[in-house]
């Protein structure tokens, strides 16, 4: 089984990903991850993210084993990362990877922003997890601070809002709901509450797929 879970920054998909894979047994990729390795591979190296022949080399050349790294959560990779992941050819060179990561048995939960559009297109579930931009700020602001990190909540919230535009604008592979994504919005749900929405939603599929 293959299940996609998309939406922006903060929505609540990573959670919800993690998860549904622990309790389905399946693998489950960041695919934001990614990106976010490639854009810190660029700026190491002393280039600006969107620095296009560097950017393509990174991702050509990114090494899994560097997606643990803590450093990847910071708010300059994060800002970095939607910049590189704006190059077509980025994506790419980073679509083998997580096309291979879902086909691997037993089946895997990938979250993003195309997974439903792109990576996986014939996902066996797909959801669209969505939230009200001041409640993704407050619970990004509560991340930052628990990782002792200093947030402004507005400074935070424009953060976001500049993240949204810039992923949803992009040509290639724009953050958008699949036509047969269900849509999750979880500005009014706790993390169990969302977690229990999306079970009810991959057993409603589940369920009419049996049934036909
Ligand atoms: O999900 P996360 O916030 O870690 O993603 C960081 C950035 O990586 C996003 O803002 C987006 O630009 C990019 N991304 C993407 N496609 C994905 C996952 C992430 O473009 N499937």
């Amino acid at each position: 089984m293959i299940i996609a879970i998309d939406g922006p920054a903060a929505s609540g998909k990573g959670t919800i990903a993690r998860q549904i894979a622990a309790v389905y047994g399946l693998q489950h990729l960041d695919t934001g991850l990614l990106y976010r390795a490639v854009a810190k591979a660029v700026l190491d190296a002393g280039y600006p993210p969107d620095d296009v022949e560097h950017a393509i080399a990174a991702a050509i050349t990114l090494d899994p084993a560097k997606f643990q790294d803590i450093a990847l959560k910071s708010q300059a990779i994060t800002e970095a990362a939607s910049v590189v992941a704006a190059i077509p050819q980025v994506r790419e060179a980073l679509m083998n990877y997580q096309r291979e990561f879902a086909t691997r048995p037993p089946g895997a939960v990938l979250d993003g922003r195309d997974i439903g559009t792109v990576i996986a297109p014939g996902a066996d579930v797909k959801l669209f997890v969505v939230a009200s931009p001041e409640v993704r700020a407050k619970r990004r602001v509560l991340e930052l601070r628990a990782r002792g990190e200093a947030a402004d909540e507005q400074e935070v919230l424009a953060d976001l809002l500049r993240r949204d535009e810039r992923d949803s604008r992009r040509t290639a592979a724009p953050l958008m709901q699949a036509p047969d994504a269900h849509l999750l919005d979880t500005t009014h749900l706790g993390i169990d509450a969302a977690f229990r929405a999306a079970v009810d939603i991959i057993e409603a599929v589940r369920a009419g797929r049996k049934r036909r």
